[in-house]
């Protein structure tokens, strides 16, 4: 359900994340406006927004007249005169922390009614992009996606301690859950913010193994894909812990603590591989070997996980 008081809503920038937070928008019927830089951004974003609803279609997720209907609520402009009654704006450019604060300079010129921006940073903390904005430094925080956002329902919300005005938090978050995802409010500002930190958590150790020679690649993904990782698409951390009894996990911490990865920069291993170009899937080989792989399988696989958990209300007309 739409959220009471946002009509319209900006998404600067028309990359990958601000075409997905595109589809996401305008499926959930508010107007919305991407603004680019140019006309060539906006045939390159206008692509990707068709495609990402035809692979909805496809997927079975709404029909191709529903579909159609969706993609009425969005226009294109590269002109923040556009912007004039937005009631909130995503800010999805580059991660250039002066280019940021510029968008937000022409929003505070452009948009007299702007309640909130939120910013799809992943690494700039709020604090940072607030630092030396005027009259809306106070309703900056950074709203942080997984990619693709229209798929992806993790958000996490993270406002400036000194900046961000009370109720921002909420409004952001009351919004978000208006768009069928799953915020999260940070209680505080840190670097990785969440998810990151978790994820580059099983990163360092899934490299310290291979580095290790205790397994292939293979293998490491082989452990983490039939063993405990799709749990956790039911039941969090916590509720396993929980379930399984502190004493035991203590136990396991104690014990396996000491001989984890306390990597503090990039491992040997990965360092070796940038420098012989071997960067993953673009180059052919990474830590496993794509040439000849079937990638539109890899394409499938990445979004499969994802397509039973959207349940949009899907704007009627
Ligand atoms: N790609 C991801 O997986 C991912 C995930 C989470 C968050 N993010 C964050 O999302 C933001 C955008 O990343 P992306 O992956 O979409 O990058 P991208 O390179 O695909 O898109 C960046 C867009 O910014 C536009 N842009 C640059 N300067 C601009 C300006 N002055 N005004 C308007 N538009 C401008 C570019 O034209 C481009 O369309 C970054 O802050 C990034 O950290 C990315």
């Amino acid at each position: 359900m739409k959220l009471n008081g946002i009509d319209h809503v900006g998404v600067i920038g028309t990359g990958m994340i601000g075409t997905s937070l595109g589809v996401l928008l305008t499926g959930h019927g508010y107007r919305t406006t991407l603004l680019a830089v140019d006309e060539i951004q906006i045939a390159e974003s206008r692509k990707k927004f068709d495609n990402f609803y035809k692979a909805m279609v496809e997927n079975q997720v709404m029909t191709q007249a529903q579909a159609d209907i969706c993609r009425r609520y969005l226009s294109f402009t590269t002109d923040y005169a556009a912007l004039t009654d937005a009631d909130c704006v995503f800010e999805a450019v580059v991660e250039q922390l002066p280019v940021k604060q510029e968008v937000y300079r022409r929003l505070e010129e452009h948009c007299p009614e702007l309640r909130l921006i939120m910013s799809v940073s992943s690494a700039i903390q709020p604090e940072k992009l607030a630092d030396g904005m005027g009259r809306y430094k106070d309703r900056i925080l950074v709203t942080h996606p997984f990619f693709p956002p229209h798929l992806i329902p993790y958000f996490e919300i993270v406002a400036s301690p000194q900046d961000t005005a009370p109720g921002m938090t909420d409004l952001a978050k009351e919004f978000l859950l208006s768009l069928d995802r799953k915020p999260v409010v940070l209680k505080k500002s840190v670097p990785g913010f969440l998810g990151t930190r978790l994820q580059f958590a099983m990163a360092r150790e899934a490299v310290n193994i291979v580095q290790s020679g205790i397994a292939e690649p293979e293998d490491v993904d082989m452990a983490a894909m039939y063993s405990f990782m799709p749990r956790y698409t039911k039941i969090g951390i916590f509720e396993h812990f929980d379930n399984g009894g502190l004493e035991l996990f203590a136990a396991t911490m104690k014990n396996l603590f000491p001989y984890l990865s306390q990597e503090q920069g990039i491992p040997p291993i990965v360092q070796e591989k940038l420098d012989k170009g071997e960067l993953g899937v673009r180059s052919g080989k990474g830590f496993r070997d794509w040439r000849g792989a079937d990638l539109e399988d890899l394409s499938r696989r990445t979004a499969e996980p994802w397509w039973p958990m959207i349940h949009w209300d899907l704007p009627a007309e």
